[in-house]
C-alpha cells in the first residue's frame, strides 16, 4: 500500500515524495469531510452516468468533469490532445492514464471545482482512482462517494443505439425515452444531434469488455473504503433523478 501511495502522487503531481498517510487515504464514509461534495459516477457504457451528471450539475451546480466529454471537445478543436486520442475513442479503447489524469487534474485546477465536482467517467483504472485520491487529499478534500450505476447487458445496448447527442453543448437525448421536442435537434440551441462514432454495435461491445477488464475491479476498490453506494440504473431516468435529489443532501451534509 506504500507503495499504492508514492505511485499515486507522481501520477497526480509529478513528485517521488509525499506526506500523506494511510488514514488519510482510507476514511470511513461517516467519518469523511471533504468540504464539498466530489462525487464519482461508476458504471459501464450507456448506464446514464452523464444525463445523471447533467441533471446534478443544473440542480446542485456541481461541475460536471465528462473526461468522454473532455476529450470529444479536444477532437472537435483539432487539439494536440484531440489528435492523440481520436482513433483511441473511435476504437473504444481507454485514452493512456498519463494524458487523461493530466487533462482531470488541469480541469480540477480551475476555481469553479471547489463548490463540488461529479467526476462522470473518471476514474477508470486504478492509477486514475489513486492520482485523484492523492490530488483531493492534497488539498484538503476527499471523495464523498463513488456510485455505482448497476444495469443489465442488454438495456445498454438498447439505450446506446438510440443514444442522440448535441456536439455543441453535450445535451444527450434518446430517441425511444429521451426525445428531443423538434426532430433530431438540440432543444436548447437547436443543433443538428448527432450520433456517436463509438456508438456502433461492434465498438459498443468491445467497451463493455474494456470496462469489465479494466474499470469494474474500482468497485472493489471503493467498497473496501466504504464509499461504495449502488443504484439501480434500469429504472426510469426520473425516478434516478428523484434517488439523487434524495441522496443530495446527505452528500452535502457529509462533505461539511
Ligand atoms: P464516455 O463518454 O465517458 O463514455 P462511457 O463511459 O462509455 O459512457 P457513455 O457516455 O457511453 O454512457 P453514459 O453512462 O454517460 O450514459 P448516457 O447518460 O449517455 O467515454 C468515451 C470514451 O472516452 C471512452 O470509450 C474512452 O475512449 C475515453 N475515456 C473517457 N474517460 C476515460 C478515462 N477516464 N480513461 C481513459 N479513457 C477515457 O445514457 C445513454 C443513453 O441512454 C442516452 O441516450 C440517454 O438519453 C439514455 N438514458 C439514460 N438514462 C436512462 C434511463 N434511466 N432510462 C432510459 N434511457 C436512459
Amino acid at each position: 500500500m506504500v507503495q499504492d501511495i508514492a505511485r499515486a502522487s507522481s501520477l497526480a503531481s509529478g513528485r517521488g515524495q509525499t506526506s500523506t498517510t494511510m488514514a488519510n487515504l482510507k476514511r470511513s464514509f461517516n467519518n469523511r469531510t471533504c468540504e464539498a461534495p466530489y462525487l464519482i459516477f461508476l458504471g459501464p457504457p450507456g448506464s446514464g452516468k452523464g444525463t445523471q451528471a447533467e441533471k446534478l450539475h443544473q440542480n446542485f451546480r456541481l461541475v460536471q468533469l465528462s473526461t468522454g466529454n473532455l476529450f470529444r471537445e479536444h477532437i472537435s478543436k483539432g487539439t494536440e490532445l484531440g489528435l492523440k486520442v481520436k482513433n483511441i475513442l473511435a476504437k473504444g479503447e481507454l485514452v493512456p492514464d498519463d494524458l487523461t489524469i493530466a487533462m482531470v487534474m488541469e480541469r480540477l485546477a480551475r476555481p469553479d471545482t471547489i463548490m463540488g465536482v461529479v467526476f462522470d467517467g473518471f476514474p477508470r483504472t486504478r492509477d486514475q482512482a489513486l492520482a485523484l485520491q492523492y490530488r483531493l487529499d492534497e488539498k484538503g478534500k476527499c471523495i464523498t462517494a463513488a456510485i455505482q450505476f448497476k444495469i443489465d447487458d442488454d438495456d445498454i445496448i438498447e439505450r446506446l443505439s438510440s443514444r442522440r447527442m448535441c456536439p455543441k453543448d453535450n445535451t444527450i437525448y434518446n430517441l425511444k425515452s429521451n426525445a428531443p421536442k423538434e426532430d433530431e435537434k438540440c432543444d436548447l440551441c437547436g443543433t443538428a444531434l448527432i450520433m456517436r462514432d463509438d456508438d456502433k454495435p461492434d465498438v459498443i461491445r468491445h467497451r463493455l469488455q474494456v470496462y469489465r477488464q479494466q474499470t469494474e475491479p474500482l468497485i472493489e476498490f471503493y467498497r473496501e473504503q466504504d464509499m461504495l453506494v449502488e443504484i439501480d440504473a434500469g429504472r426510469s431516468i426520473e425516478d434516478i433523478t428523484a434517488q439523487l435529489d434524495e441522496w443530495m443532501p446527505m452528500f452535502i451534509y457529509n462533505a461539511n
